[in-house]
């Protein structure tokens, strides 16, 4: 089969012919017909999970989001049969030996898999998984928040595009910070205000407009020294939360924020709530940008998100 793959850590990623997958004891094998593409997906490549002590397997093929065909079982699995259409998160050791830039996939069926419900596309039950599957786990574990005020950081991508919807339907108010080029679409999110990081110094507007302080900072972009100047935002008794790992837990707890090193956790059940959000018109899904198999080295180290062109999709048949 075709992938997109990385021969060691330092290599480009390009296309590979590589051998096809087979469905073994208690795995499917999935056509895939659209994969997601995640930040985290050139973080894997580059090598920055190695560093965390993940081992990998080479050629190690790109992606983690999919949406597929089951195309066959191996022995004992009862939780899916040929033609069922999937989507999910495959993000298992080592890293890259079930990438989802290719064409077909095999997997345990326990992993994190679940149906496509009638009424999603493939291609954008692939946009699912990572980004909204982490707007809706924190969406759960922040809990209530009505009439609370909470900052999204990078609102404009992936997991802020879901965060800001989850988090203005139970009853939030919730300012994002964003290019001014998404502030329309945010506000028709549910957002109360934009503040555009070009124009202003977010500690000082953000300061300025929410004098007591806000209760939950969810930053999705910064890192370790912009996190630490983000979060004296927070009100003493509130909420710090980095999905980049920079927040400083032990610093902030001197100060009374309860400050959070967010990392999704990602089940079925999750995969099937969101899809389930996203066929009731609870929550929209980003536009999406298809791109061939073929043309997708070129154009993984674009920016994901632009608005105007939507989440890069690959289309491995396409
Ligand atoms: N820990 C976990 O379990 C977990 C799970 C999911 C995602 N993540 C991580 O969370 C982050 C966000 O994911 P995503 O899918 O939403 O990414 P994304 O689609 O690339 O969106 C990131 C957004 O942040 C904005 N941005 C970039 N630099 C910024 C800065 N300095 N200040 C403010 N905004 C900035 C970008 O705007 P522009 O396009 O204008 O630059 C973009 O809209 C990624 O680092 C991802 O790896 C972690």
């Amino acid at each position: 089969m075709r992938a997109v793959a990385v021969a060691n850590y330092s290599a480009r990623p390009t296309i590979m012919e590589l051998p096809d997958p087979r469905a073994g004891h208690g795995e499917v094998l999935v056509a895939i017909r659209a994969a997601g593409v995640n930040p985290i997906d050139l973080a894997i490549a580059n090598g920055e999970w190695a560093a965390r002590g993940a081992d990998a397997r080479f050629p190690l093929i790109m992606g983690i989001d999919m949406a597929g065909v089951v195309e066959a079982v191996g022995e004992h699995v009862t939780r899916f049969a040929p033609g069922d259409a999937v989507f999910g998160q495959l993000f298992l050791p080592p890293l890259g030996s079930t990438g989802t830039y290719a064409e077909q996939v095999a997997a345990p069926e326990e992993a994190n898999l679940a149906r496509v419900p009638p009424g999603l596309d493939l291609e954008t039950a692939a946009t699912l998984p990572t980004a909204g599957g982490a707007a809706l786990n924190i969406a759960d574990g922040l809990g209530p928040l009505t009439g609370e005020t909470v900052l999204i950081v990078g609102a404009a991508g992936g997991v802020g595009s879901f965060l800001t919807q989850f988090l203005a339907a139970s009853g939030a108010r919730v300012l994002t910070v964003a290019r001014a080029g998404a502030a329309d679409r945010l506000r028709a999110y549910g957002a109360a205000e934009n503040f555009d990081r070009a124009a202003v110094s977010i500690p000082d507007a953000v300061g300025a407009a929410c004098p007591d302080g806000i209760a939950v900072l969810v930053d999705l972009a910064s890192d370790a020294e912009a996190f630490a100047a983000l979060a004296p935002l927070v009100r003493v008794g509130g909420t710090a939360l980095s999905t980049r790992f920079a927040a400083d837990v032990d610093d902030l707890a001197d100060y009374g924020i309860s400050a959070i090193n967010f990392a999704v956790n990602m089940t079925p059940d999750l995969l099937a709530r969101l899809a389930d959000a996203v066929v009731a018109g609870q929550v929209a899904a980003p536009s999406i940008r298809t791109v061939r198999l073929d043309d997708a080295p070129s154009l993984l180290s674009r920016s994901l998100t632009s608005d105007g062109e939507g989440r890069m999709v690959i289309l491995p048949a396409g």
